[in-house]
């Protein structure tokens, strides 16, 4: 989200750091501050006196455990912060016991460069609030589910797309259960609360244009959403510093382009039958996932095709030195303006070539579907193995159909 919920610490020699915590505490002035390498279970708080100090420390076991120890070892408050794989994430966790600060992995480190470097370091801990942070948030939050879904046949980008959904302010059903309602609101972190927003805009988007399916509400939110932040600067992965396709998807939704995405890719329920058999499940198996009226279904009628032909408004395919080539089809289906041009503008994943055939789509009236082509050709600068991704935008004024393209280098088990 664009603001965080910030608690500050104040080293002896000066330095302000802005960390997070998500709940109020009594500010604690300066301390005696110590740092504990070692696992708090394994007993390394035990063989310090942290009586009265604030204790640093990273966070390898669960922060509310590590906060609860410290409070009993008579400590002040703790500062924490995850190794360099998570080093940026600072998200807050609820209910800690203690004052405390969530830094990043670089601040975790000038910490403890100040405490290398006097005898006596110090640090205060002042909860400052939700402040508002428009410039490098929202990110991805470090808990969120990664992809890519690890069957290289799946042939679609997952996740699809990113929502709200961290330290949201939510109406809460009381307590744990009815006979405790003693809170109505909480904040909240997960899925359970970027899926409403979701589910809320598909909503909004089904009651303004009730003749969309639901893979045309899909498409239109995936293909409007945003990559990057209104600067420009593109919106990144918080525990890398860095954009993923794979952490989010299409993008940050954004509902008010959704309403107007010019172009998208449709799909009935009877296309996914080729797609699940073309996974290679049995048919008592697709007859079990496919809903009445479609059962009993055959793949012998309904045909095959690969996973990267589901007309899906992302494109992910596998390109590996023993098949370095794919082509990958796509059908449009115009929703905009009866009459509109649209023409390609493709950025490359690093390493492959992508041409797109035709590069100009002309439509004459609405719902008018054309077909074009995407053939990925893996270069030679391609990486060994990993990752790439890119995207292909058709553009007609200021309407632009985005597609994220993923490409995989390395074939992953069916
Ligand atoms: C918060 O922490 C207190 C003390 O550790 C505990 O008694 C309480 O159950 C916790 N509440 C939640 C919602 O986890
Ligand atoms: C794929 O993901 C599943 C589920 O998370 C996991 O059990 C399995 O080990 C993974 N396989 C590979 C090759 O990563
Ligand atoms: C509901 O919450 C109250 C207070 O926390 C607790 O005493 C009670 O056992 C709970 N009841 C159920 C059914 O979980
Ligand atoms: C279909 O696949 C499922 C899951 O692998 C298996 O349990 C079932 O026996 C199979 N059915 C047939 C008819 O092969
Ligand atoms: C599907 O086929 C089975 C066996 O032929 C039959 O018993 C069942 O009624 C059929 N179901 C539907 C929904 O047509
Ligand atoms: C990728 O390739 C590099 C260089 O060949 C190798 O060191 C690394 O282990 C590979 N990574 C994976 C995930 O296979």
């Amino acid at each position: 989200m664009g603001r965080r919920i910030v608690s500050k610490v104040q080293l002896g020699n000066g330095l302000v750091i802005d960390g997070e915590n998500l709940n109020w505490y009594k500010p604690v002035g300066d301390s005696p501050l110590v740092f504990i390498a070692g696992m708090f279970s394994g007993g390394a708080l035990n063989a310090v006196d942290v009586r009265g100090k604030i204790v640093a420390c990273q966070r390898k076991e669960d922060p509310i455990m590590l906060a609860e120890m410290i409070q009993k070892a008579g400590g002040a408050g703790m500062i924490s912060w995850s190794g360099p794989k998570r080093g940026a994430a600072t998200t807050p966790v609820d209910n800690l016991s203690i004052a405390a600060s969530r830094v990043t992995h670089a601040d975790g480190e000038k910490i403890i460069a100040y405490i290398n470097s006097t005898p006596n370091p110090t640090a205060a801990l002042r909860f400052a609030g939700a402040q508002l942070n428009r410039a490098s948030l929202p990110a991805i939050a470090e808990y969120s589910s990664r992809g890519p879904c690890n069957m290289s046949n799946v042939g679609v980008l997952k996740p699809d797309i990113t929502g709200p959904g961290s330290v949201i302010a939510a109406s809460i059903p009381g307590g744990a259960n009815d006979t405790a309602p003693t809170r109505t609101f909480g904040l909240h972190s997960g899925t359970s609360m970027s899926t409403p927003h979701l589910s809320g805009i598909v909503a909004v988007i089904k009651k303004a244009r009730p003749q969309w399916s639901p893979a045309a509400i899909k498409s239109a939110l995936m293909t409007t959403a945003d990559v990057t932040h209104p600067d420009g600067t593109p919106i990144v992965d918080e525990t890398t510093g860095r954009p993923s396709c794979f952490a989010m998807g299409a993008g940050l939704v954004n509902p008010t382009r959704a309403l107007d995405p010019g172009l998208v890719y449709d799909l009935a329920p009877a296309d996914y039958i080729p797609y699940v058999c073309g996974l290679g499940y049995n048919e008592s198996v697709i007859n079990e996932i496919i809903a009445q009226p479609l059962q009993n279904v055959s793949c012998v009628t309904a045909g095959k095709i690969q996973g990267k032909d589901l007309n899906y408004p992302s494109i992910m395919v596998t390109l590996t030195p023993a098949a370095p080539e794919t082509v990958v089809k796509r059908t449009a289906t115009n929703v905009g303006e009866p009459v509109s041009v649209y023409s390609v503008e493709v950025i490359p994943p690093e390493g492959v070539a992508v041409e797109v055939v035709p590069n100009v789509l002309n439509f004459g009236q609405m719902r008018q579907k054309m077909e074009f082509t995407v053939k990925l050709t893996r270069g030679p600068n391609a990486a060994a193995n990993g990752t790439a991704e890119g995207s292909l935008r058709w553009i007609s004024g200021k309407r632009s159909v985005r597609s994220q393209i993923a490409v995989l280098f390395e074939a992953l088990p069916n």
